[in-house]
């Protein structure tokens, strides 16, 4: 396996189609042929370290999970730390919206530790006229919560941003223009109208998404005396806004009108890699969805398809601790593969979804790992994939493991939540 790499973001050359990338006077050539993926042998999620078969749940929950939780944590994502010393929530809105079809809530939530503090934004949309507490969908925005919906009622949210004129961002910063850019991930209506409620809160509230070494975000609040930046197996960019993603749940608990023992936490691409490690470190979490992760979330980093640890770890050097780097053109010396975080989740449901043209994502990598993932699932005497091959486009497997490969590219689209609440209303727990 020789690739060679560099820095800058592949993906402005992948959207024009290049399949080689000169850069800084480096090649790399993502690989998107099948016959060209090497041959590998995924870890057994049901072998331990010291070669003990897993054979029933306890083994499974007492030390298997631990291990490969562990592995995870020192050698991937890094450390996350507990909750911090306190958290305060202020109600900023409580009003009908959405033509009366929805009550908005915003929520200051201020996370205090070490002498500093952070706020997140939480934007909540609960379907109206309900009683009782409803179950939600929680996943983090990229683009402030104003982006979401063209509710003039958001607050706008002042962070950072990303640079992205056409979205509304001028000198880091959103703009009115921003507001709604990106509705059409976000299918308001249907979530609503099928009785669910929607969280949200910006990822960068919680992590500003640039490399600055940790000087800025949630990390600085955790540091021990004279530290500057988190250790090898630390938390990266992913670990925290995961470690966010449990902070709002924190929040939910709180809060009567939310039924918070069924909550689905989901994300996309980078924020899907985000879902998928909340959802495995914490089992608060009802239900999992990934939407179009890819590299260091739902797909096989042994396929070396697509993009891969090395290209990852050049191009976004904050999000993984700083152990992944040992892998880099190395996969095969990984001692877990995606399938595992999948299992870490079991018996929880999952879903996986996959865009045809996201090859960048490599959508079978991403099936295979639900696949590798199964044999935890029926350990544990819950029902895997509903489905022995990979199904075609447009054909979603609607089990507890759910998975499909959508017709187009790299976006959540209304086909996607479509897929994932009439999968959330089979596979959600009763009250
Ligand atoms: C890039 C990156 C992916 C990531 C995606 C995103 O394409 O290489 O790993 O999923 O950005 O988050 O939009």
């Amino acid at each position: 396996m020789s690739r060679t790499l560099s820095v800058i973001s592949l993906i402005p050359a992948l959207c024009l189609g290049l399949s080689t990338l000169l850069l800084r006077g480096q090649e790399f050539t993502p690989n998107f042929d099948e016959s060209k993926v090497p041959a590998y042998t995924l870890p057994n999620p049901l072998l331990c370290l010291d070669g003990t078969r897993v054979s029933g749940s306890t083994q499974w929950f007492e030390k298997r999970r631990p291990e490969i939780m562990g592995l995870f944590q020192e050698q991937v994502y890094g450390k996350s730390p507990g909750k911090p010393g306190k958290a305060t929530y202020a109600s900023l809105d409580s009003s009908l919206a959405l033509e009366g079809t929805a009550i908005r809530k915003q929520v200051e939530l201020t996370l205090q530790q070490g002498g500093k503090e952070i706020t997140i934004g939480l934007l909540l949309y609960l379907p109206s006229g309900r009683s009782g507490p409803v179950p939600a969908f929680l996943g983090l925005n990229f683009g402030g919560n104003h982006s979401i919906c063209s509710d003039p009622g958001i607050i706008l949210n002042t962070n950072w941003m990303r640079p992205n004129e056409k979205n509304g961002i001028v000198n880091n910063q959103a703009t009115e223009a921003s507001r709604g850019s990106a509705s059409s991930r976000w299918d308001i209506p249907a979530i609503l109208g099928r009785g669910y409620a929607l969280a949200t809160a910006y990822y960068g509230d919680i992590d500003p998404d640039f490399d600055d070494g940790f000087r800025n975000g949630v990390h600085p609040l955790f540091y021990k005396a004279g530290q500057i930046k988190p250790a090898a197996d630390e938390w990266g960019s992913i670990g925290a806004w995961a470690w966010g993603l449990s902070r709002i749940l924190d929040y939910l608990e709180t809060d009567s009108q939310i039924d918070a023992r069924r909550v689905i936490v989901m994300g996309h691409s980078r924020l899907g890699k985000t879902a998928l490690w909340a959802g495995a470190q914490d089992e608060r979490f009802a239900m999992v969805v990934s939407n179009n992760s890819g590299c260091g979330g739902a797909t096989l980093s042994m396929r070396c398809f697509g993009e891969t640890v090395g290209a990852i770890n050049t191009s976004f050097p904050h999000w993984f601790c700083a152990n992944f780097r040992q892998y880099n053109e190395h996969e095969e010396r990984l001692p877990v593969d995606q399938h595992m975080l999948l299992a870490l989740i079991a018996p929880r449901p999952v879903y996986v979804a996959s865009a045809e043209e996201d090859r960048w994502a490599d959508p079978r990598g991403e099936y295979l790992s639900l696949k590798g993932a199964e044999p935890v699932y029926r350990l544990l005497g819950a029902e895997g994939l509903a489905g022995e091959e990979m199904p075609a486009v447009d054909q979603p497997l609607n089990g507890r493991l759910g998975y499909h490969i959508r017709s187009g590219g790299h976006a959540v689209t209304p086909y996607d939540w479509k897929q994932y609440l009439a999968w959330a209303d089979l596979y959600l727990p009763k009250r």
